[in-house]
């Protein structure tokens, strides 16, 4: 029976056999999250390729609306960084084994890339932060680990990494640094903030008492992705730099008292709720300021 790491193995060669002529091993990874695949038109065009998803062997298809399902190799900056761009990650809200939706970095890590960006779009849970930020992940929460959804939950590889991997330390500070000197080059006034991130498993956005509750944890931001992808980052020694664009705010006060129902000055049900269009649609004013500070930064590696 072939293992993870053959499988992976297998969809390098075929990544590596479609190189644009001179490419080298890319410098960094960089995941796309929820509307932020504008991300890949930072790829400089010459020396662009693209490789949907399909033709990679072991590679598993997004169904999500705004996740279009490619790998971009090419790349960025006046330094001419090579990079390899995930358009389109996989969710387990899907119904993906938590393998499959970190298959693409196990592929990264075969591949020798020393690092990770990853990208998503986010629910802010502290109550500094508005629609249109930006947080740098300096920690994360695991939820769905702790119920033993976990990416690395099996036999251990040490091909790929050491089997009790320490998380303390798991994203970047030169990396992060680089983000605000990004920020600060670029005369970008969106607010950035460094947070915790919490995975949940989705797919239905969290209740006013689940929101409460993360923030009781610690957390500053709610997604349902990146975790897996950085665990699995970390787990094959790359570095990791992971972004979340906050594209609604949590409600967290309780709901209207049915006793008050019909009286005036009642909060509407819906009020504050979020949306995935809400979501797509922050992502598509927001995400201009996030590929800058992408492009800043890589060039720079
Ligand atoms: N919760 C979970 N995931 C999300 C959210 C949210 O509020 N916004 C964008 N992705």
């Amino acid at each position: 029976m072939s293992t993870e790491f053959d499988r992976a193995t297998e969809a390098a060669e075929y990544i590596k056999s479609q190189y644009p002529a001179g490419f080298t091993t890319p410098k960094v990874a960089i995941i796309c999250g929820t509307g932020l695949g504008g991300i890949s038109t930072v790829l400089l065009p010459e020396g662009k390729v693209e490789i949907p998803y399909g033709q990679i062997p072991g590679f598993k298809q997004s169904t999500v609306q705004g996740h279009a399902g490619k790998l971009i190799v090419g790349y960025i900056g006046d330094n001419k960084v090579p990079v390899i761009c995930m358009v389109g990650r996989l969710h387990s809200y899907e119904g993906y084994d938590i393998k499959d939706t970190v298959f693409p970095v196990r592929v990264f890590t075969v591949l020798g890339v020393p690092n990770l960006i990853a990208t998503n779009a986010a629910g802010g849970l502290n109550k500094s932060f508005q629609v249109g930020d930006v947080m740098i992940l300096d920690d994360h929460i695991n939820m769905p680990g702790f119920a033993g959804l976990h990416p690395l939950k099996g036999p251990n590889d040490e091909r790929f990494g050491t089997r009790f991997l320490p998380l303390s330390d798991g994203y970047d500070i030169e990396l992060r640094a680089k983000v605000f000197q990004a920020s600060d080059a670029l005369g970008i006034t969106r607010n950035i903030h460094e947070g915790t991130y919490v995975f949940v498993s989705g797919p239905t956005f969290e209740s006013r008492a689940e929101c409460r509750f993360l923030i009781a944890a610690g957390a500053d931001a709610v997604g349902m992705s990146t975790v897996p992808e950085v665990i699995v980052a970390q787990h094959g020694g790359l570095k990791t730099l992971a972004l979340s664009l906050i594209t609604n705010v949590a409600v967290v006060e309780k709901p209207a008292s049915g006793k008050d129902f019909g009286k005036a000055g009642t909060k509407s049900l819906d009020e504050g709720i979020a949306s995935h269009q809400e979501v797509l649609e922050v992502g598509a004013l927001a995400s201009k300021d996030v590929e800058k500070i992408i492009e800043y930064v890589v060039n720079t590696l």
